[in-house]
């Protein structure tokens, strides 16, 4: 079955990209919220997903978003201490889990500090008590792609891919980088909702290649195809400089 090209949205930069993010959010977690009595979210690292957390504890974001049933998981990270600057953890605490009311049993870290094998089984076992044995069904997952296609920490190439009996894997790396911990893609497909946020020139090719030319076997972002799931990749318009839609666009805006 092939599935339909993921859906993109293009926004002129990046502070445009992070507001239509926070509100899709905010809307999201209502809808989820409405339905049952939590919304689950699982938040990436990196810098793109910087502006939309500081978004999240700033008003009008802060006031909507209903943080007293939104629970929040992580989709990777880095096996350093919680305090570590690396630590996608500390990203999303100093941005955004610190400023608004979050219920503290509502984060659910992934002990990094355990090293990867151990913080991976750890992890899991949250995963497997909150959704019950089934596999994780978070509402939204929220991600970016590197400029080598990965996403999460799922590297091209990586025996990660292939995993489908685990919820999160250990990934193993050589110093100077830090081993991490990284749901697997079964995971990120059973998602009701994911989000993937690229912005810059440097990550133009990539969104062509997974946008564009569909090549989604070297590129593990190309690969987050939610079966049921809604995907949409949102993009500033460096990003999305690559695409022929895009491009299609600034030709009729010049004729
Ligand atoms: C991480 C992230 C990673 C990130 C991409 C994009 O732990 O580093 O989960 O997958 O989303 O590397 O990072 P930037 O937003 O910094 O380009």
């Amino acid at each position: 079955m092939t599935l339909p090209q993921p859906a993109a949205r293009i926004y002129p930069d990046l502070d445009a990209l992070s507001c239509a993010a926070a509100d899709l959010i905010v809307t999201l977690a209502k809808r989820a919220l409405a339905g049952r009595k939590r919304f689950s979210i699982a938040l990436s690292g990196g810098s793109t997903p910087r502006t939309l957390y500081a978004l999240l504890a700033s008003p009008p974001w802060k006031e909507s978003l209903p943080w007293e049933g939104t629970h929040v998981f992580w989709a990777d990270e880095r096996c350093v201490p919680p305090d570590d600057r690396d630590s996608n953890y500390r990203l999303a605490l100093e941005t955004v889990l610190s400023r608004v009311p979050l219920p503290l049993a509502n984060i659910h870290r992934i002990p990094g500090e355990e090293g990867p094998d151990r913080a991976a089984r750890t992890y899991e076992d949250e995963l497997r008590f909150f959704f019950g044995n089934a596999a994780a069904g978070f509402d939204l997952v929220l991600l970016g792609a590197g400029e080598d296609g990965h996403t999460a920490s799922l590297f091209p190439g990586a025996p990660t891919l292939a995993s489908t009996a685990r919820l999160a894997l250990p990934v193993h790396l050589d110093r100077p980088l830090h081993s991490r911990v990284t749901l697997t893609l079964p995971v990120l497909n059973g998602a009701d909702h994911v989000l993937v946020l690229a912005a810059g020139r440097a990550k133009a090719p990539v969104v062509q290649e997974v946008i564009d030319n569909g090549n989604r076997k070297k590129y593990p972002a190309g690969l987050v195809r939610p079966a049921s799931g809604n995907l949409i990749w949102m993009l500033d318009r460096d990003a999305a400089s690559l695409l022929r839609e895009l491009a299609a666009d600034q030709r009729a805006a010049r004729e």
